[in-house]
C-alpha cells in the first residue's frame, strides 16, 4: 500500500470545505488507490462546526482516509503537509470597501504564508480558492520564498469547467467531449473566456469549436459573460456561492497536476506568470497549462488575436491593481 499523502484544507468548517474533504477522503482528488491524511484548519468561532466535519468523516468510514486533524491552530494545520488546499479567507460583507477586504486576506495569506513555509513538507503543492484567489496566492508567494512559486497556484479550474459547461449545452454534446477552452486572468469577472483554440469531437473527427457553432456571435458576446457572471448567477439561485462546483474543480486541479493532463489537453490554472504571452511576471494569472510528473507548463505559441489580446489586457491590468491594494495593505 501507498504511503498516505496529507492534504491542508483551511477554512475547512465552510460550505466549500464541507464539499471538498469526503472528495477528497474518496480518492476523487489524488486516485482511487491513494491514501490520505486530512488535516482542516478553521478559525476559533468554527471550531464547534469544524469538529462536527470531523465527527462526519469519521462516520463515513472512508476506507482511503487514514487520519483527520482539526484545528484551529495553524502550525498543527501545516505540519507535514505535502497538498495544501486554502479555502479559508475572510468575506466580502455588505458595506465593506474592497481595501478592508484585501487588507484582512492579506495578513491571513502572510501569516499562512509562513506556517507553510515552516512546517509543510518541502515540495508541498498549493492551490488557493479564497477570493481575491490570484491576489491571496501571490502574497502567499511573498511570504514564502523557500516555496518554489512553481509550488504556488490559485483556482481557475471552475471557470474552465463552467466554459466547457456552456459549449457541451450549447452544441448537445457531452462535456467530456469539449477541451481545451482556456481562461486568461484573474478568478474575477474580468477573466477572459477564450474558445480560439477549443475543439469538439464529432462523429466526423475533432472539429473546432468555432466551426462547430459557424462562428456564432454567442462565442465573442452571451458564452463570455455567461462565464464571467455565473458565479453570481449561482448565489442568485441558491442564495449561497458555487460550493460543490469549486469543490470539484479544486480536486481536478490537484489531480491533473499531481497525476498529469491527458496528452493533447491543457486546463487553466492560476500562476506566477513568467512573462508568457506578453503578461508581465510579478503577477498570479491564468493561463493554459500542462501537467507531467508533477509540474504544469505553460502552453506556448498559441495565436492570440487582437480581440484576445484586449480582454487578455484588461485582466492583467486588474491584477496589478489588486497587487498594488494588496501591497498597500502592508504598510
Ligand atoms: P465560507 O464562508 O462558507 O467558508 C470560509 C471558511 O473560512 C469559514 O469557515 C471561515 O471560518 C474560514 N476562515 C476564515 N478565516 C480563516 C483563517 N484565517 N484561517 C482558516 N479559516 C478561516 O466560504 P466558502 O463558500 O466555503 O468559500 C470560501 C472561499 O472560496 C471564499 O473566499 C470564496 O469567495 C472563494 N471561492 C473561490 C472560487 C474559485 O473558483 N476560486 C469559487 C467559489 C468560492
Amino acid at each position: 500500500e501507498k504511503e498516505p499523502v496529507t492534504v491542508l484544507v483551511t477554512g475547512a468548517a465552510g460550505q466549500i470545505g464541507y464539499a471538498l474533504v469526503p472528495m477528497i477522503a474518496r480518492g476523487v482528488m489524488l486516485g482511487p488507490d491513494q491514501p490520505v491524511i486530512i488535516h482542516m484548519l478553521d478559525i476559533e468561532p468554527a471550531a464547534e462546526a469544524l469538529n462536527g466535519v470531523k465527527m462526519e468523516l469519521i462516520d463515513a468510514a472512508f476506507p482511503l482516509l487514514k487520519g483527520v486533524v482539526a484545528t484551529t491552530d495553524v502550525v498543527e494545520a501545516c505540519q507535514g503537509v505535502n497538498i495544501a488546499v486554502m479555502v479559508g479567507g475572510f468575506p466580502r460583507k455588505e458595506g465593506m470597501e474592497r481595501k478592508d477586504v484585501m487588507s484582512k486576506n492579506v495578513s491571513i495569506y502572510k501569516a499562512q504564508a509562513s506556517a507553510l513555509e515552516q512546517h509543510a513538507a518541502p515540495d508541498c503543492k498549493v492551490l488557493v480558492v479564497a477570493n481575491p484567489a490570484n491576489t491571496n496566492a501571490l502574497i502567499l508567494k511573498e511570504f514564502a520564498p523557500s516555496i518554489p512559486e512553481k509550488n504556488i497556484t490559485c483556482l481557475t479550474r471552475l471557470d474552465h469547467n463552467r466554459a466547457l459547461g456552456q459549449i457541451s449545452e450549447k452544441l448537445d454534446v457531452h462535456v467530456s467531449e469539449v477541451k481545451n477552452v482556456i481562461i486568461w486572468g484573474n478568478h474575477s469577472s474580468t477573466q477572459y473566456p477564450d474558445v480560439n483554440h477549443a475543439t469538439v469531437k464529432t462523429t466526423d473527427g475533432e472539429k473546432s469549436v468555432r466551426v462547430a457553432l459557424a462562428n456564432d456571435n454567442w462565442l465573442n458576446t452571451e458564452f463570455i459573460t455567461t462565464v464571467q457572471q455565473r458565479g453570481a448567477a449561482i448565489i442568485k439561485a441558491r442564495k449561497l456561492s458555487s460550493a460543490l462546483s469549486a469543490a470539484s474543480a479544486a480536486c481536478d486541479h490537484i489531480r491533473d497536476w499531481v497525476l498529469g493532463t491527458p496528452k493533447g489537453t491543457w486546463v487553466s490554472m492560476g500562476v506566477y506568470s513568467d512573462g508568457s504571452y506578453g503578461i508581465q511576471p510579478g503577477i498570479v494569472y491564468s493561463f493554459p497549462v500542462t501537467c507531467e510528473k508533477g509540474q504544469w507548463s505553460i502552453v506556448k505559441g498559441l495565436k492570440i488575436d487582437e480581440f484576445s489580446r484586449e480582454k487578455m489586457d484588461a485582466t492583467a491590468k486588474e491584477l496589478m491593481e489588486e497587487k498594488t491594494l494588496a501591497h498597500s495593505c502592508l504598510v
